[in-house]
């Protein structure tokens, strides 16, 4: 493929596979792959272990005060083929994805200092180009000049289901109820917050992959990326 190395954003909806995807298109590219979800679900562990979220409510000034005592960084995987993420040298890979976790992200992720923090690591890590990053505001705020922007969504019920499976697959004791709930609350969350809501970029285009299998979200993606690379 072509050697201009751009930088690809994926946004969208909670549990659409997004990582999935970028994980697929940065292989086949031979690019990084950043997933900025994990970078937020890690703040919000990092939260929940120390002492700044009790019952659920997210204490805002507590997660603000032990930000500077938050450093974050991801190391490449080869058995993954991704990479992990580090929470001040701990692996934490495993641990950022119960429903636990999911329930108190949006609430972290609302809070100026904690987007200020992590959007200025992401674009750090991706002014180079050659990176697939995925999140919710990649392009539109991280970065904005991004070449190729993607907008995935599915429909939720669909989403749920996938994300069901993976938990229960794991020994995660859920309902296919409450994990519904989880990514409609999400969503809502997500694109009403104030700062950085999630929103398709104006340039973005859409891919809804309701009913979609992953090679055919791959056959999406190589006319798309032809098309920008103009090959
Ligand atoms: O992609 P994910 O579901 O793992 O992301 C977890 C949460 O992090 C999501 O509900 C919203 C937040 N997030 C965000 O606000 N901005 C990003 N760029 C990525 C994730």
């Amino acid at each position: 493929m072509d050697n201009k190395r751009i930088i690809i954003a994926i946004d969208g909806h909670s549990s659409c596979g997004k990582s999935t995807f970028a994980k697929a298109i940065a292989s086949r590219l031979g690019y990084i792959f950043i997933d900025t979800g994990a970078m937020y679900r890690a703040v919000t562990l990092y939260a929940l272990e120390h002492g700044a979220i009790h019952s659920g409510i997210v204490e805002e000034s507590a997660v603000e005060a032990m930000l500077d005592d938050i450093d974050i960084d991801f190391r490449f995987n080869p058995a993954r083929g991704a990479s992990d993420i580090y929470v001040n040298g701990d692996l934490v890979e495993g641990k950022i994805r119960t429903i636990e976790v999911s329930n108190c992200v949006s609430a972290v992720s609302s809070i100026a200092a904690v987007r200020t923090k992590l959007v200025a690591i992401q674009q750090l890590m991706g002014q180079k180009g050659g990176v697939v990053m995925d999140g919710r505001d990649i392009g539109t705020t991280v970065f904005p000049d991004a070449e190729l922007k993607i907008y995935m969504t599915a429909d939720a019920m669909v989403r749920a289901e996938r994300r069901y499976r993976e938990l229960t697959a794991k020994g995660d004791d859920v309902t296919l109820e409450e994990v519904y709930r989880n990514v409609v609350s999400r969503d809502e969350a997500d694109m009403s917050r104030k700062i950085s809501p999630l929103r398709k970029a104006d340039d973005a285009i859409v891919l809804d992959n309701s009913s979609m299998s992953v090679e055919e979200q791959m056959a999406w993606f190589d006319r798309e990326y032809h098309r920008v690379v103009g090959k």
